[in-house]
């Protein structure tokens, strides 16, 4: 799929192998969540722009780059995409935060959104958007709507795991929006969750069930 990068790195497969598995506790999904994250930041950011600086060794001066750090926001959709928050702020201390709240209906199986809060000015800025799980599509489409209309127009979507019919959607809706994911799954299940899937993100995360 166009614009879709699934990762392919064997730490991220052993990491999986065990946010998977339905014994593993809510303390160690939490951080296994953290640093996968963290790895997926560093996929996103490899077409980062640097920008040129002069600094000073011990020894001597050298031209060297840095990012703009301020060129950055991240914006997790609630609740799950917050436990991807801290893996991503510790790649990127100083880039700015919003949240977007939305759940998806038990029958109809789409996104309600029921909160909005972004960083002022953040059309000018690079926005990640963050949830770990990319089912049907349909929250991701409704979270780059509402970014598109406040006008940002650089926006990249990175998950943990996605099935391919959501992934399809969000491609045609988006094509400009790439997606970054730990794993592509085989489909979605009549409860449109995915298979094999982890259960449900938020709940584990949470410990809410
Ligand atoms: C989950 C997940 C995504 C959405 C994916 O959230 O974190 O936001 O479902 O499904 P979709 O691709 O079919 O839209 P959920 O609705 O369970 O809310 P939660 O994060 O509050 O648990
Ligand atoms: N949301 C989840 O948390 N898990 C799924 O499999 C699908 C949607």
């Amino acid at each position: 799929m166009k614009n879709v990068i699934e990762s392919n790195h064997p730490l991220i497969e052993h990491k999986l192998s065990i946010l998977r598995d339905k014994n593993t506790s809510t303390k160690e999904f939490r951080e296994l969540v953290k640093e996968i994250s963290m790895i997926l930041c560093y996929e996103a950011m490899r077409d980062a722009k640097l920008d040129e600086i002069q600094i000073e060794t011990p020894i001597k001066k050298m031209k060297t780059h840095r990012l703009n750090e301020d060129h950055y926001a991240f914006i997790p959709i609630l609740r799950a995409g917050l436990g991807m928050l801290d893996g991503v702020i510790s790649v990127l201390p100083t880039a700015k935060v919003g949240h977007i709240g939305m759940y998806r209906d038990e029958t109809t199986y789409e996104p309600i959104n029921y909160f909005f809060k972004v960083p002022d000015g953040i059309e000018n800025r690079e926005v990640f958007l963050l949830d770990p799980m990319l089912a049907t599509g349909g929250s991701a489409i409704d979270a780059i709507d509402l970014l598109k209309k406040k006008g940002v127009e650089k926006i990249k979507f990175l998950c943990i795991i996605s099935a391919p019919e959501g992934l399809k959607q969000v491609n045609k809706a988006y094509p400009d929006v790439p997606i970054y994911t730990a794993c592509i799954d085989e489909k979605l299940n009549e409860n449109k969750y995915i298979v094999p899937g982890l259960g449900d993100a938020g709940d584990r995360i949470f410990g809410t069930k």
